[in-house]
C-alpha cells in the first residue's frame, strides 16, 4: 500500500493555521515530490465556499513561492470545499460521498488522514461522527492529526482523549505539538547522543542548571479571546516547554524509535517534583505586560487588547523552576520562562556547567590576579529564529601575566540553510504520512504536563492575584530575576536594556 495516495480531510479549512501553515506546507511536499500525484483535500469549514473559491485561497496561500501559473492551479486542482456543519449529521454523509468518490478518482485505496484545526470543544462530535456515518469503513490506513490546545487541563484532556480513543486508537492519534518538528528541537538529540563529549558530563555532577527560553516579541493578537482563558502557562509550558525539557532530561533511549524515545520522556516527565502550594509560591512566578515600546514602536498593554478582560488576572509570562528527582538530574534546577511582548523573538536553552573545583589562577604568580571565580562552562542551543550551537569556555587571555578570558565556539546554521530547511509543519505533515509518530506527543506525556500544570494553576488560581505588571519591551517582571538572584544564579540569555542597566 502506497503511503503517498491519501485524501486530506482538514476540519477548519478556511482558518488562519490552514492558510499560514498546511497548504503552503503540502505544497511543499507536493513540489518535492513527497505527495505525488495521488492524493486529494478536503476543505471543511461552515463558510459556503466553491471549490472556485476555495482554489484561489490556496492559491494565495502558497504565492510566497512564487509557483508558477501551472504549478499552482495543479496544485489546486487536488483540493476539494465542502461546506460544513460538524454537529449536522447529514453533513457527515454528503462529505462521505465526496470522500468516496475522490477516493475512486485519484485511487487512494482508502487512506485518510483527518485534520483537526479548529476549536477542541468540537473534537468529540467530529470523531465520533466519522465512525457512526462510515468514513472510516475503508481499508486503508485512518489517522488523524489533532492540534492544540489538548484539553485545557488533566480532566478535560482525559475526557477528550477517552472520546477519540472510541474511534481511533492511540497509534492512530498524531497530536501536534509543533515545536517537535523544529529543526534544533530535533538536534538535541543528536547533541546529546552523538556526542560522548556531551552525554558523559551531562548529569548532576557537572550541570549546574539548564535555563530554557522562548520569548516572544508579539502580543496577543487577534486571540486575545483564547488567551484570556488560557494564558502562557497553558499556552506555551504545558506544551513545548516541557517536551523541551523531556528531551534534554530523558535517559539515552535504547533505539532512536518512536517507542523508546517516547518511554524515556515519560520518565522524564513523571521524574517531575509535583510541588506543594507553598513551592508553587516560591519557585513560579508570573507577569502581565503594560504598555511600552519595542524599538521605535508603542504598545498597549495586555488588558487593552482586543476581547480581553479589562480586569484579567492571565499571565502573559511566566517564570519558573522545575526540580526533577532522578539520579541523574537530582539538585539541578531547570529554570524556564516565556512571555509575550518581551524584548525580542527567541527560543534558546542554555546548559551552565559547574565552575571548576578550585580556581588555581587566583594567587596568580606571574602578577596581580583579581579573579575569584571562573566563568562557567556554557552550551547553548539556539532553537529561533537564530538556529545553531555555542560552547563557552575559558583561554588565556592574551598577553602579560595570567588572566583568563572567556571564548565561544560558535555554529550558527546559514540563512541559506535556515530558508530551505522544511519547515516545522512540513515535517510532522510528511511524518503522519509516513505514520511515524516520533515527534508527536503520546497521551501519557500530554497527561502528565497537565497534571504537572495543573498543580501550579490551582495555587494561582486560588490566590486570585494581579500578576506583576511588565513593560512591553522587556524580558518580563523583576521578579523572575529575582527567582534565580535569590539561588546565586542570573538568567545567561540577557537582552534586556532595563536589567542591564540596573547593574
Ligand atoms: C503556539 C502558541 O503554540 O506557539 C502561541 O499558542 C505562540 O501563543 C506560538 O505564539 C509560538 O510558536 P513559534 O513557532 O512562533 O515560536
Amino acid at each position: 500500500m502506497d503511503q503517498k495516495n491519501v485524501l486530506f480531510t482538514i476540519f477548519g479549512g478556511t482558518g488562519d493555521l490552514a492558510r499560514r501553515k498546511l497548504y503552503p506546507s503540502l505544497f511543499r511536499l507536493y513540489q518535492k515530490g513527497d505527495l505525488g500525484e495521488d492524493f486529494a483535500v478536503i476543505g471543511t469549514a461552515r463558510r459556503p465556499w466553491s471549490n472556485e473559491t476555495y482554489h484561489e485561497v490556496i492559491k494565495n496561500s502558497i504565492a510566497s513561492f512564487q509557483p508558477s501559473n501551472k504549478e499552482a492551479e495543479e496544485f489546486a486542482s487536488h483540493f476539494y470545499y465542502q461546506s460544513h456543519n460538524v454537529k449536522d449529521t447529514q453533513h457527515y454523509d454528503a462529505l462521505k460521498k465526496l470522500s468516496d468518490e475522490l477516493d475512486e478518482k485519484y485511487s487512494i485505496q482508502g487512506n485518510r488522514i483527518f485534520y483537526l484545526a479548529m476549536s477542541p470543544n468540537f473534537f468529540g462530535t467530529i470523531v465520533s461522527h466519522l465512525k457512526s456515518q462510515g468514513l472510516l469503513n475503508t481499508n486503508g490506513y485512518h489517522r488523524v492529526i489533532i492540534e492544540k490546545p489538548f484539553g485545557n487541563d488533566y480532566q478535560s484532556a482525559a475526557d477528550l482523549n477517552d472520546e477519540i480513543n472510541q474511534v481511533f486508537t492511540e497509534e492512530e492519534i498524531y497530536r501536534i505539538d509543533h515545536y517537535l518538528g523544529k529543526e534544533m528541537i530535533q538536534n538535541i538529540s543528536a547533541i546529546r547522543f552523538a556526542n560522548l563529549i556531551f552525554e558523559s558530563i551531562w548529569n548532576n555532577r557537572y550541570i549546574d542548571n539548564i535555563q530554557i527560553s522562548l520569548a516572544e516579541d508579539v502580543g496577543v493578537e487577534e486571540r486575545g479571546g483564547y488567551y484570556d482563558k488560557s494564558g502562557a502557562l497553558k499556552d506555551m509550558v504545558q506544551n513545548h516547554i516541557l517536551q523541551m525539557l523531556s528531551l534534554l532530561a530523558m535517559e539515552p533511549p535504547v533505539a532512536f524509535s518512536e517507542k523508546e524515545i517516547r518511554t524515556e520522556k515519560i520518565k522524564a516527565l513523571e521524574s517531575i517534583r509535583m510541588f506543594s502550594e507553598e513551592e508553587v509560591r516560591k519557585n513560579f512566578v508570573r507577569g502581565q505586560y503594560v504598555a511600552g515600546e519595542i524599538g521605535d514602536d508603542q504598545f498597549r498593554g495586555y488588558r487593552e487588547e482586543e476581547n480581553v478582560d479589562e480586569n484579567s488576572l492571565t499571565e502573559t509570562f511566566v517564570a519558573g523552576k522545575f526540580l526533577i528527582d532522578n539520579f541523574r538530574w537530582s539538585g539541578v534546577p531547570f529554570y524556564v520562562r516565556t512571555g509575550k511582548r518581551l524584548t525580542e523573538k527567541g527560543t534558546r536553552i542554555n546548559v551552565v556547567f559547574k565552575q571548576v573545583p578550585v580556581n588555581v589562577f587566583k594567587d596568580s604568580v606571574t602578577g596581580p590576579c583579581d579573579q575569584k571565580s571562573l566563568a562557567p562552562n556554557i552550551l547553548t542551543i539556539y532553537i529561533q529564529p537564530t538556529e545553531g550551537f555555542s560552547l563557552t569556555l575559558n583561554g588565556k587571555e592574551i598577553g602579560q601575566g595570567f588572566q583568563t578570558d572567556p571564548i565561544k565556539l560558535e555554529h550558527r546554521n546559514s540563512s541559506d540553510i535556515i530558508e530551505n530547511t522544511p519547515e516545522a509543519y512540513e515535517k510532522l505533515l510528511l511524518d503522519a504520512l509516513n505514520g511515524d509518530g516520533t515527534n508527536f506527543t503520546h497521551w501519557d506525556e500530554v497527561a502528565q504536563s497537565w497534571k504537572i500544570v495543573d498543580r501550579i494553576r490551582e495555587t494561582w488560581d486560588k490566590d486570585q492575584q494581579t500578576p506583576p505588571g511588565y513593560r512591553a519591551g522587556t524580558m518580563g517582571p523583576d521578579e523572575a530575576y529575582q527567582l534565580l538572584e535569590k539561588e546565586g544564579r542570573h538568567w545567561v540569555w540577557e537582552p534586556d536594556e532595563w536589567y542591564r542597566q540596573r547593574g
